[in-house]
């Protein structure tokens, strides 16, 4: 299983180019399953979960090419031949962001048999809101043998209203919905720009979808959709990372490809936290630079849907507080078991104090290297931010978290001057 090798330590320099978004392209590579025509991507991150995906579209009998040349940023897939709507447990047991294929196969064959996803280390995460949706527009849906089974003649237009906000729950509707007959209302939608990057896809393929970006969404249903090419947006996520480990080495570094536009309240906690950001843009040309103080102030924060504070970027902030100046009240409001990368930090020597969802951060005014062990995606991505700051080598184990979700990490820190390597 592959390590990375982290010594602290050296203020992050220079410039990298972000990758296309982990949560935008998975749904919009699902929606290539509602036309018979060729919908051809790029800014396609080379990603584990992306090849999963991939893995997952091809068994169902989706054509993908990836045009040589382009390391997998250009793919063209074609669900003519689709013929098998079926997500094996196998592959869905390793990327819970299969169930997006639920809502595009059951509108576009009248039938779906999707495993359930089952729990991850972050929380329960069940799938209820998806299926009540489908049920809502016609569908009989049956839970049997750990799979659900979706079954329709022709999904009919309706209004849904999630329990909660749900990213992924708000895709699949919206997916299932370009299809239906007549019109869906999603009320209480995400708002995630993942979810707007989609709903912009959709809509050059031919789907009537206005509202995305807001909490209602509107899908008026039309008989097919055809081909089309579409850039898959930046990483919000990556970005943020990567801000928040040049902030740790009291770095200055620009990251091309990305616009602050999207991750507003986290560049604003930066901003609390003493760094200076700014951005560039012109009309084929976009950059974020972040130059960060010696010192860092701590930030408080509380995870909620977009537009407040992302879950994704919260692990990655309990790392920044564990170096900054003062203490930190970190309070997850999305997932009931996010604070997993809390005892790894404690093993580099972080100051942290968990009170239900509420972490309390006291600032150190240094961490030492350690062996740690990543347990998810983003508390991975917490325990290298914090491995940069630390004195001496960190080694951080299961790294195959990082490569379902930051392409190139290594290669990528490199670049910014980081001493990082990868090792079995
Ligand atoms: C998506 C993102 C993930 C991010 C999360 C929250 C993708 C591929 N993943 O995950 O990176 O951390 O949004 O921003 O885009 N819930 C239910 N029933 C449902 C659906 C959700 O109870 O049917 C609950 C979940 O357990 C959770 C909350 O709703 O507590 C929000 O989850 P949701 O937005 O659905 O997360 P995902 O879409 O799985």
């Amino acid at each position: 299983m592959d390590k990375l090798l982290i010594i602290g330590g050296t203020r992050l320099a220079g410039e990298i180019e972000i990758s296309g978004a982990k949560n935008a392209a998975l749904p919009i590579l699902c929606a290539s399953l509602l036309t018979r025509e060729p919908l051809t991507l790029t800014r396609v991150p080379a990603l584990n979960d992306v090849r999963t995906m991939l893995k997952l579209l091809q068994r169902m009998g989706v054509k993908v090419e990836i045009a040589p040349g382009t390391g997998g940023d250009t793919v063209t897939l074609c669900a003519a031949g689709l013929d098998n709507p079926l997500a094996p447990y196998e592959l869905v047991k390793t990327m819970r962001a299969s169930i997006l294929v639920l809502g595009p196969l059951t509108a576009r064959c009248g039938e779906a048999r999707v495993s359930l996803p089952g729990g991850c280390a972050i929380g329960a995460r069940p799938v209820d809101q998806h299926i009540k949706g489908l049920q809502q527009m016609g569908a009989e849906v049956n839970v049997e043998h750990g799979y659900v089974h979706a079954r329709t003649t022709r999904l009919r237009g309706a209004r849904l209203f999630t329990d909660m906000v749900t990213v992924t729950g708000t895709e699949n509707l919206m997916l299932a919905a370009c299809l239906a007959d007549g019109e869906t209302i999603i009320e209480n939608a995400a708002r995630e720009p993942e979810v707007v990057d989609l709903a912009q896809c959709l809509v050059s393929m031919g789907a009537q979808i206005s509202g995305a970006g807001t909490d209602v969404i509107r899908v008026r249903g039309v008989d097919s959709l055809h081909g089309a090419e579409h850039r898959i947006m930046p990483d919000r996520i990556e970005t943020g990372t990567y801000l928040c480990a040049a902030a740790v080495t009291g770095g200055e570094v620009r990251l091309r490809g990305t616009s602050a536009g999207y991750l507003d309240v986290v560049v604003d906690k930066l901003l609390d936290a003493g760094c200076d950001i700014t951005s560039e843009k012109s009309p084929s040309f976009e950059a974020i630079c972040i130059k960060a103080p010696r010192k860092l102030k701590s930030v408080s924060l509380r995870t909620a849907p977009y537009p407040a504070f992302p879950t994704d970027m919260q692990a990655q902030f309990m790392a920044l507080n564990t170096v900054a100046d003062g203490t930190a009240f970190i309070r997850e409001t999305i997932f009931e078991n996010r604070f997993m990368h809390a005892v790894e930090l404690q093993r580099l020597g972080a100051d942290i104090t968990i009170d239900g969802n509420t972490a309390v951060v006291r600032g150190r005014e240094r961490l030492l290297g350690a062996d740690v062990m990543a347990t998810d995606l983003r508390a991975s991505a917490s325990l290298v931010v914090a491995a940069l700051a630390a004195e001496g080598e960190t080694c951080v184990d299961r790294i195959y978290h990082l490569d379902r979700g930051y392409e190139k990490l290594d290669q990528k820190l490199g670049a910014l001057g980081a001493q990082v390597k990868r090792t079995r």
